[in-house]
């Protein structure tokens, strides 16, 4: 390794972080690192200083904004944090729809500027490999309505934020090597790595006997799964494993004299009868196509106005790695229908009025959202432990039964942070701002 340049840290600095007079260091920014030059001086009111030379070799613009730590182990300087939000592309539509992904990765990038480090945006096409770079994108505003993105070349980064937005982009080819090349890199790590899969998050959970109560009962469906699951229950759900935005499921009700009546989810809502379970197979073909489903015990979910009504959760780690609701909100199903998702025609209402209506005690309220919170930490947990992946925000659908007892509907690894309707600006930028915070903490600082 080259030695290029100096690296002058103040004796007060030094001191604070355990660093021993020497005449050389290892320096690193994300993924690039350098020998260079150590003097220990007094630096006249700053902490550390870099010598052109070696800013140039670590493509530091402006050091003040990095902060610098000592790893005594490695004997190594880290300035950063160095965060980089991965993306399939960099949309920069006219007209700005505030619950677009564009819109997402402008509000991360301008509170990445006002952050400690350095927040960019990339896409796979955009890394070097061969010297660990990568054209990083921040976004510059030129009035409120307008702005552009400007590029530069930074180090790898030390934390990725993978907001892949869609199921279809995550499965491209050049996405997933870039993917897993990206967490092969040594000293980079990689959150909220993928989408979940329904079945898979049922299984990973199912690990942990606390949530045993709280889990629907589940089993990937087949005919034959699909008949034992009727005897046992009188109300299914039918969704696909791969699904989102409530299309494609299908809600299945046995009535009195054992007829099967069924709503499919897409494109509007379509009703049919079924006899028996094998003319339910065939009946739901059509809908199920060639797709994997999950059939799950329906939950009576307590109602609102009529209307069942699920809890989103956006359940976050924050700046000391510890989880956190970001966000809590409830969703409202349309009239006469069993899916609360918003794109399904579901609406947002406060937990705190829909709380306040049906369970009317204070003391009760506060009972039911320390339960939901603990729920979540549980969940949580085991979902990071089974499937050992590093999560920094899911979003998690809680339905509350009419006994006011909560159930877990769905775990997501990507929530989208835009599109609900908003009750305080504080709340949305403190959700969008969290993330970049935990990758903070996860690079070390
Ligand atoms: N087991 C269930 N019992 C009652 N309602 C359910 C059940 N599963 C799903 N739902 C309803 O359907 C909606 C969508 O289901 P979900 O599992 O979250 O799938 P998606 O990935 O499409 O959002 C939920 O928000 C809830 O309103
Ligand atoms: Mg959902």
């Amino acid at each position: 390794m080259n030695v290029s340049g100096s690296i002058y840290i103040s004796k007060t600095l030094a001191t604070r972080i355990g660093l021993q007079d020497q005449d050389e260091i290892r320096v690193r920014v994300g993924g690039r690192i350098t020998r260079s030059k150590l003097v220990i001086q007094n630096l006249k009111g700053r902490s550390y200083m870099l010598s052109p030379g070696l800013a140039h070799e670590l493509l530091v613009k402006k050091h003040r904004r990095l902060k610098l730590r000592y790893d005594q182990q490695t004997n190594m300087i880290h300035l950063g944090p160095t965060i980089g939000v991965l993306s399939s592309s960099l949309p920069n539509r006219e007209g700005f729809d505030p619950t677009s992904v564009q819109a997402e990765l402008i509000y991360l990038s301008n509170i990445g500027k006002k952050l400690p480090g350095q927040v960019y945006i990339f896409t796979p096409s955009s890394i070097n490999w061969s010297n660990n770079t990568v054209r990083g994108y921040v976004y510059r505003q030129l009035s409120i309505e307008r702005g552009m993105w400007v590029s530069q070349i930074y180090p790898l980064p030390d934390v990725v934020y993978d907001r892949i937005p869609s199921r279809s982009s995550e499965a491209q080819t050049n996405i997933r090597n870039t993917k897993q090349r990206l967490c092969k890199m040594p000293y980079l790590k990689y959150f909220n790595p993928s989408f979940l899969n329904k079945w898979k998050v049922y299984q990973l959970l199912i690990t942990d006997s606390r949530l045993y109560p709280y889990i629907p009962e589940t089993q990937h469906l087949t005919e034959v799964s699909l008949e034992a699951m009727l005897k046992k229950h009188d109300t299914l759900y039918l969704k696909p494993a791969d699904g989102s935005l409530g299309k494609g499921i299908i809600k299945v009700r046995r009535d009195e004299k054992g007829i099967l009546h069924l709503v499919a989810h897409r494109k509007g809502r379509h009703r049919s009868q079924a006899q028996n379970a094998s003319d339910l197979w065939k009946k739901t073909k059509v809908f199920r196509g060639d797709r994997s489903y999950i059939v799950q015990q329906g939950i009576k979910l307590a109602t609102f106005h009529g209307s069942p009504f699920d809890i989103r959760i956006i359940f976050q780690k924050n700046s000391k790695g510890e989880w956190q609701v970001g966000k809590k909100f409830v969703r409202v199903a349309a009239k006469g229908s069993s899916v609360a998702n918003l794109s399904s025609g579901g609406r947002v209402e406060t937990t705190k009025r829909v709380f306040r209506i049906l369970y009317k005690n204070p003391a009760t309220i506060e009972e039911k959202n320390t339960h939901i919170k603990e729920l979540c930490k549980n969940i949580a947990n085991t979902l990071e432990h089974s499937s050992q992946s590093n999560y920094g925000e899911l979003g998690i659908d809680i339905g509350m039964d009419q006994n006011g007892f909560p159930w877990l509907i769905e775990v997501n690894s990507k929530p989208r942070k835009t599109t609900e309707s908003e009750h305080s600006q504080v709340i949305a930028r403190n959700t969008l701002k969290r993330p970049l915070e935990y990758a903070a903490y996860l690079a070390g600082f």
